[in-house]
């Protein structure tokens, strides 16, 4: 998929003041390929995401997948899956009920759906917790049985918003372990967005430095190919990444902006 000089503007309608949340944003991702987006909050993250998603539609710029727009694309049967920082399950389905929902709704014959899900639970180890309510799980298991449902539609492109900032560090850790593990099975695409620059160097093959000046825009990318796969927060290389990431969200962090210093 290509973005191509990307700005975004909100409001400005019956003289309200306008708001440039993203300008001259570029970026191109290989199908396969994971790519994180880190930046201070406000400086158009989210908005990016919804771009890609297809649900916000007034932009400028162009934005292409294999030549054609998302929305002809989505016509032409490309699926999007989107994980959030809370798992937004369906508080009166089971686990099971909850990822078939999303079948459903993704138009997957019905008769397939039982092993489908079968395979997914087992893929995120939850199959002992199928018939459980998400009210019986604890948040990080919610977050799992999430980001089985948006696998369990082979999605063409998964999105993640911050999909690991509220769960507590050794949760977030095993879960992100467990999404490499299903991504290795499937080579979804995926762009996410974290505040954790350990957290974007463990999972991406690129990291994006976004930040606001004023408006949001990429600012640096750093490459994690050169860290070898499956990865490890042991392993010296990323370690070391991910302290070029940490020094590259300072640098363009705007803590010179006085508005946020
Ligand atoms: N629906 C909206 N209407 C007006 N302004 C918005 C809307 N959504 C986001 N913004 C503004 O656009 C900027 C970027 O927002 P967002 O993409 O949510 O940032 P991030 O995810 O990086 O924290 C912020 O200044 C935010 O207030
Ligand atoms: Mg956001």
């Amino acid at each position: 998929m290509d973005l191509r000089n990307i700005r975004k503007e909100f409001g400005g309608w019956r003289g309200a003041r306008s708001w440039t949340a993203l300008t001259d944003v570029d970026l191109s991702v290989e199908t396969g390929e994971i790519v994180g987006i880190l930046g201070p909050s406000g400086c158009g993250k989210s908005t990016l995401l919804n771009i890609v998603a297809g649900l916000e539609t007034q932009y400028d710029g162009e934005f292409t997948i294999q030549g054609k727009t998302i929305e002809q694309q989505i016509e032409a049967g490309f699926r999007v899956a989107y994980v959030f920082q809370e798992a937004r399950l369906l508080p009166w389905r089971t686990v099971r009920g909850n990822i078939e929902f999303a079948l459903k709704a993704s138009k997957f014959p019905q008769n397939e759906s039982r092993v489908r899900v079968d395979r997914i639970l087992e893929l995120v180890e939850l199959s002992k917790f199928a018939h459980f309510y998400p009210q019986q799980l604890s948040g990080g298991m919610q977050q799992r049985v999430s980001i089985a449902r948006a696998f369990a539609i082979e999605p063409d492109i998964l999105l993640m918003d911050e999909p690991f900032s509220a769960l507590d560090e050794m949760t977030a850790q095993h879960l992100r372990e467990s999404l490499l593990k299903i991504w290795s099975a499937f080579r979804t695409t995926i762009v996410f967005v974290s505040h954790n620059a350990l957290e974007a160097s463990f999972l991406a093959d690129r990291v994006m430095i976004m930040s606001h000046g004023p408006a949001g825009t990429i600012r640096q990318e750093i490459s994690l190919a050169g860290v070898r796969r499956p990865r490890s927060y042991d392993d010296l290389d990323l370690i070391e990444k991910s302290r070029a990431v940490v020094s590259a969200l300072r640098k363009h962090s705007g803590r010179s902006d006085p508005v946020h210093a």
